[in-house]
């Protein structure tokens, strides 16, 4: 049985990481997969790249690294979004930049037959026309993706919401239980937000995927996490207080 945790949009918020991070101590998980926004809104930036460099075993780019980059217009975040890329911007040392340079928009796992990408593979949704701001917004847009996604499974993050689509146009509501994933569907998977959930639950959020004696399985994990400690180290930072009262929302 192989075993991969899948993580995305840690936004800097240690205490959530390090809890998750735990958390997948405990499943017997063989790699961790990172599908981007390690930075950007969080305290600490610096920390949490520290510690995903350390543990992910594969690392995709996403919005918020382009824009500490400055690869990309500030005109396309919002300015809550400004002020945590300034900010992380201020914590990262020059070869941290030059690492976020180096990472990949997408990873395609072939042996997996799973492809890894921030937003969307098609980049359907984005803004900009770039794939890591693609953005699923309803059903059209899953199962345009899935259609022309390369692999059985596309692995998404961005809108901190997780969800499971299949290309029959099943979408699995609550998430609560193991999804077994057919051999003859292809899935289109968000993992949710490790540091931002906005699905009106607080806890930090991850997948986990399962693979082995015949049997694919997917399961989202929620961790609970001591958020207001995260949110003391957002007012106590030059971070908007809106960044850290969502939190205690999961919005
Ligand atoms: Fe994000």
């Amino acid at each position: 049985m192989k075993k991969i945790a899948i993580i995305s949009d840690i936004h800097g918020n240690l205490e959530a990481l390090e809890t998750v991070l735990f958390d997948i101590e405990k499943q017997d998980v063989q790699d961790v997969y990172c599908l981007g926004d390690i930075v950007g809104y969080g305290p600490y930036p610096k920390k949490c790249l520290d510690i995903i460099r350390k543990k992910a075993t594969i690392i995709v780019t996403g919005n918020h690294e382009l824009g500490v980059l400055r690869h990309v217009s500030f005109s396309d975040f919002r300015s809550v979004a400004r002020a945590g890329i300034e900010f992380s911007r201020r914590q990262l040392s020059k070869s941290d930049l030059i690492f976020l340079q180096s990472l990949q928009v997408v990873k395609i796992v072939k042996n997996l037959d799973l492809t890894l990408i921030h937003g969307s593979f098609t980049g359907i949704g984005s803004p900009n026309g770039l794939q890591v701001w693609g953005r699923i917004r309803d059903m059209e847009d899953a199962m345009y993706e899935l259609e022309h996604s390369p692999t059985r499974l596309c692995f998404v993050g961005h809108i901190h919401v997780p969800f499971v689509i299949d290309d029959s146009g099943k979408w699995y509501e609550g998430l609560t239980e193991d999804v077994v994933l057919k051999k003859d569907k292809k899935y289109l998977i968000n993992v949710g937000s490790v540091g931002q959930p906005r699905d009106k639950n607080p806890m930090a959020c991850y997948g986990i995927l399962s693979i082995g004696e015949g049997k694919t399985i997917f399961k989202i994990q929620r961790v609970f996490y001591n958020i207001q400690k995260t949110v003391d180290a957002i007012y106590g930072v030059e971070l908007p207080e809106y960044l850290g009262n969502r939190l205690l929302k999961g919005e």
